[in-house]
């Protein structure tokens, strides 16, 4: 049985927690983790349920689970991913920028190995990530992201289109660290954060977050495209995201999985 603790009760972990008590996934639930407690306050308000708080990592990773989601920062997943697998427990990773760390990425990969757990990295606000895989079986030669989003979105003003950044993603996750798990996450499956150009446009115009992906390779063309809308409570996320993880909980307690 799935039994799930959460790091990070912020738009994602509750989207995800409220998920649980609807009983979209079919799991126990051991309760969430945060520095702070405004999330669970405003959880408990909407709920009417008592969900586990910890304000405690060490009680928090004491607790009875074997899977534990983080959705709450980079800086969470290099203070506490490693810990996490060293205590036997599956961990499945949102703030999926992180792991442009080679070190931190090649740490937990050994742990992982060495304990015979494993890391979870939902595909997020992103479509395509399915193709991607298959096609780098048979050679890949480029894979581009283009993400367009609402200047408000991306924390500065603009009244007109502006190309903020165009690269590399290994770039692209220093320089936007906030907005750049669908590279991380593109590059993580595919061709590498050095090889995987990404584009980041201000439009204003757009409400959406939207993420092009173009993926050329010896299989032939991927285009796709998600026009994200933003959470209903976290502009700076899009809703596909925290479904991606639902989806991706669900995908583990399926008898039959769909896709790869
Ligand atoms: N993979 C994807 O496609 C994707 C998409 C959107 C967001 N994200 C990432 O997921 C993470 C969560 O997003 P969100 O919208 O829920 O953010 P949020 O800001 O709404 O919530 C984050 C919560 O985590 C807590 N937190 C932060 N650092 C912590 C730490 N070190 N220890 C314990 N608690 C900590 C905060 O107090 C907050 O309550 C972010 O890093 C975001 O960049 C990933």
């Amino acid at each position: 049985m799935l039994n799930l603790g959460i790091i990070g009760c912020g738009n994602i972990g509750r989207i995800i927690i409220k998920a649980i008590y609807k009983g979209k996934i079919n799991c126990k639930f051991a309760g969430v983790f945060d520095v702070n407690k405004d999330g669970h306050n405003l959880l408990s308000g909407e709920t009417k349920k008592r969900i586990k708080f910890f304000d405690d990592f060490d009680k928090f990773i004491k607790a009875d689970t074997n899977l534990i989601l983080e959705a709450a920062s980079q800086q969470a997943v290099k203070n506490y991913a490693t810990e996490i697998l060293k205590h036997d427990k599956n961990l499945m990773i949102m703030s999926v920028g992180a792991l442009a760390d080679k070190n931190l990425l090649a740490k937990i990969k050994r742990t992982a190995r060495e304990r015979n757990l494993k890391i979870y990295i939902p595909s997020g606000a992103v479509v395509g990530i399915d193709g991607l895989k298959a096609a780098m079986l048979g050679g890949i030669e480029s894979v581009t992201l283009t993400t367009r989003k609402n200047p408000k979105s991306l924390g500065i003003i603009a009244d007109k289109e502006k190309i903020l950044f165009n690269g590399d993603a290994n770039e692209a996750v220093v320089k936007f660290p906030k907005n750049i798990n669908v590279a991380a996450t593109l590059s993580l499956a595919g061709i590498g954060f050095k090889k995987t150009k990404v584009k980041i446009i201000a439009d204003p115009n757009v409400r959406e977050n939207i993420h092009e992906i173009c993926i050329k390779g010896n299989f032939g063309e991927i285009l796709t495209v998600a026009k994200n809308l933003p959470s209903p409570d976290n502009p700076k996320t899009s809703y596909l995201a925290p479904l991606a993880a639902i989806a991706c909980l669900k995908k583990l307690t399926s008898e039959i999985e769909i896709g790869i």
